[in-house]
This record gives C-alpha cells, structure tokens and sequence, in this order.
C-alpha cells in the first residue's frame, strides 16, 4: 500500500493502534513544531483544523486513492505523518531510513471501550452490550482492522528498545499522569526541546492547554463537523471498568500477559 512512500531522513510518523489517543499526540507533536513560528497562539494550526486534518494518515488519507499522490502540500519540513499500521507492514518503506516514529500505546481494555464508542458514534447507533461482545471477541481473537493489538504494540515496542533514538514509545496513561515529563520527552526526542526559558515562561503549560481534551473538544473547528467531535469523549484511564464484566477482564488480561511475555513490557 505505502510502495510508493520515500521517507525523508527528516519526517516525523506518528503511530498508534486505533484509539490510543492518536488524535492528542498529533496535537501535541503540532504544537510542539509550531512552536518556533507562532509567537502567539492566536492563529495556531490547530485553531483552525483538526489534529487529523494537519497530520494525515499515510494509508488512510496520503497514499488511498494512489501509489504516487503530490506530495507537494508537505514542502515545509519536517513533514509529519502518522499511521495505524504495525511495524512490521511498513518494514519494506523504513528500512533505510532514520526518519523518527514516535508510537503511542494504550490500555488495551480502555482501547477497546473507546473503539466501541467510536464505532457506534460514526455508525450513528446506541453503544449496545451486543456491539461490545462481538468486539470484544474481535479484540481476543486479533481479528481486526490493524491485526492483532499485541502484535502492533510489540512490534513498535521491540523496535524502540533496539533503536530508541529512532523509536520513542510513550503511554497514554503515563501521559495523562505527568503531561509535563512526558512532553519534554517527546520534545527531546524530537530534536526540540524546551529551552530554559521557554520553560520560564510557562509554555509548557500552555502547549498542554492547547492541546487538553477540554480544550480541544471545545474548539469550534472541532464542534462544527460530527465526525471531528468523535475524536474526543472521556479521555479517562480505566473507563473500561465501567463496561467490562470481570469475566471480560480476566480473558482479556490473560491473553494480553500471555502474548507479552518475555518482552519486557506490562499493561
Ligand atoms: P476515550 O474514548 O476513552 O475518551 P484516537 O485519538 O486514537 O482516536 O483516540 C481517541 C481517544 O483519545 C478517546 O478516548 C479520546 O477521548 C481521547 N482523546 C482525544 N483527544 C485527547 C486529548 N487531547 N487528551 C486526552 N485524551 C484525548
């Protein structure tokens, strides 16, 4: 599907499994490269677009309709991107390159209680308990979209402990628990870090404001489109123990400890 994708030595992917919380590292990482040109924020990008509107899905929006789209609308650099697929599908495009992923992974029970949200809500339908089954059943049988969850998250995540200057693999709830740490990490990483004085002057803060579910939930270029307000709900960890039965739970954690053993990684 990406065969006709060059990566640039200087792009920047954003990956995630679908509804891992896509929507607010985009945002982040947009405010995050914005921020050398806008001294305000009175005309910020994201004021005026959606996060998926300014970094486009390579699979779902660049490379659709075409193996060789104009990509001349990502002149200004570095360009962003972002994908839903796992590592392992895009092997062949990034294997010479050093352009740099940063992968978002999320509990994987709540990704499930908000995927069902989202299914319904595009689908215009009631979030129903027979809905959920059958994802749920989806979600411990891998027979998804974007394959089997534990195999996207492996996949980025092994990559990242081989190659952590190409890879950065950050947590949505660790993002929720310390925004500020987790930010300064991911403007590191991304070869922009906060200067002392950024810091000083409280843009930390702002650019999480900015970018708060609040916030941008709020935003009218967010209101204006159903599509665009399906993007932000709760935003809570552990939203699935409203939803889950602890049947669910204990099938669902057990598959996900059994997949990742030996890997080093936990949920
Ligand atoms: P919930 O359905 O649990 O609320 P994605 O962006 O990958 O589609 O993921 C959507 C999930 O991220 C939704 O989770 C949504 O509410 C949450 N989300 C969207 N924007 C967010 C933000 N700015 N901060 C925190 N969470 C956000």
């Amino acid at each position: 599907m990406l065969a006709g994708f060059k990566p640039q030595d200087t792009d920047i992917i954003l990956a995630s499994y679908p509804k891992s919380g896509t929507t607010w590292l985009k945002a982040l990482t947009v405010a995050l490269m914005e921020r050398s040109k806008n001294q305000s924020f009175d005309h910020h990008p994201l004021l005026s677009d959606n996060p998926h509107g300014l970094v486009p899905f390579l699979e779902l929006h660049v490379y659709r309709e075409s193996s060789s789209p104009n990509l001349a609308k990502f002149s200004s650099l570095p360009r962003l991107f972002s994908t839903h697929m796992p590592l392992h599908a895009m092997h062949e495009t990034l294997k010479d390159s050093p352009c740099k992923i940063v992968y978002l992974c999320r509990d994987v029970k709540d990704t499930l209680i908000s995927s069902w949200f989202f299914r319904s809500a595009i689908h215009k339908m009631e979030p129903t308990r027979s809905l959920l089954e059958a994802m749920f059943e989806a979600f411990c049988n891998g027979t998804i979209y974007y394959g089997p969850i534990w195999e996207h998250v492996l996949s980025y995540w092994r990559r990242s402990l081989e190659d952590p200057k190409q890879v950065l693999f950050m947590r949505y709830e660790e993002m929720k628990e310390e925004p500020r740490g987790q930010i300064k990490r991911l403007a590191e990483f991304l070869g922009c870090p906060f200067t002392k004085e950024e810091e000083d002057n409280g843009l930390v803060n702002e650019i999480l404001d900015l970018c708060s579910l609040r916030n941008l939930k709020g935003l009218e270029v967010n209101k204006a489109k159903r599509f665009s307000q399906t993007f932000f709900r709760k935003g809570e960890v552990g939203d699935w123990k409203n939803y889950l039965t602890p049947e669910m739970e204990n099938k669902l954690d057990m598959i996900i400890q059994e997949k990742l053993q030996g890997s080093g990684l936990k949920f």
